[in-house]
């Protein structure tokens, strides 16, 4: 693990073409998370003709999904490789996406109260301002607007956690220093986070910093595991691979 956050503003840049085969092949995103993000949002009502921005959308997978389903969609992302491979990739959808380079901790390009929805997903923990990045989302949101996100679970992923192997063979996790707010990268790990690491806050930290800005949680959801995932990481058997919400904004936040 190290402490020190002195990587490069876009730490994607260096993984993109790996990210982009990740996030198509990997279990964890498109069998649990991804359609966990994809039912939240459609919950929140229809999509025909709303206005969405997906925050720090990568190669643009969940913007695709929602440019499909209707939806006049903006991705922005701080890698200009990320975004290079989703300006790549055509979409037979009824509205352009539009892809922008711009930093959610400052959402430049984004106008206030235009989308109906934002969505984040599994970036939070890849941005050093949480603070920073929620005011973005409620400067952008219309009143009543839903903000829904994905993370690691705080409670599972955490510095110094590691999965572990018990007597009877089975994977376990190790918890690690919960309260060790910060940023932490496990070294040598396979995914994301041993590659770019990971900005980790508690539970708690992120449920206040939701109604710091006034985002109300409507609903959270913690999925369960698929076969397929469990095959690659047993100790998710036992738990939840991600923590994810939705948010409303408040009338007068
Ligand atoms: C794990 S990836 C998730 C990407 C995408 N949302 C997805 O579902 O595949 C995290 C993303 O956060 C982006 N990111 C990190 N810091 C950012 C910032 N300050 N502003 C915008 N995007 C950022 C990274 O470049 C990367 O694309």
């Amino acid at each position: 693990m190290t402490n020190a956050p002195d990587a490069p503003d876009a730490p994607y840049d260096a993984i993109a073409e790996w990210y982009d085969e990740y996030v198509r092949t990997e279990p964890l995103l498109a069998e649990v998370v991804i359609p966990a993000a994809l039912r939240l949002i459609e919950e929140a009502g229809r999509l025909q003709d709303t206005v969405i921005c997906d925050l720090a959308c990568g190669q643009g997978v969940v913007a695709r999904e929602l440019a499909l389903r209707g939806a006049h969609v903006t991705g922005i992302d701080i890698s200009e490789r990320l975004l290079a491979l989703a300006r790549s990739q055509p979409v037979a959808a009824p509205h352009a996406i539009s892809w922008r380079h711009d930093d959610a901790q400052v959402g430049r390009t984004l106008a206030d109260g235009s989308f109906d929805g934002v969505v984040c997903n599994m970036a939070l923990m890849d941005i050093p301002d949480l603070a920073a990045a929620l005011r973005t989302v409620a400067r952008i949101l219309r009143p009543g607007g839903w903000f829904v996100f994905a993370i690691t679970h705080p409670c599972i992923q955490m510095p110094h956690s590691d999965w572990m192997t018990r007597p009877d063979g089975a994977t376990i996790r190790g918890t690690g220093d919960y309260f060790a707010e910060g940023f932490w990268q496990p070294v040598g790990a396979p995914g994301v986070r041993g590659r770019v690491g990971a900005h980790h806050r508690t539970l708690s930290s992120y449920l206040n910093a939701l109604a710091d800005v006034g985002l109300s949680v409507e609903r959270v959801v913690e999925p369960l595991a698929t076969p397929a995932l469990i095959e690659r990481m047993p100790g998710y058997r036992w738990l939840p691979p991600a923590l994810l919400s939705r948010c409303r904004k408040r009338d007068g936040a």
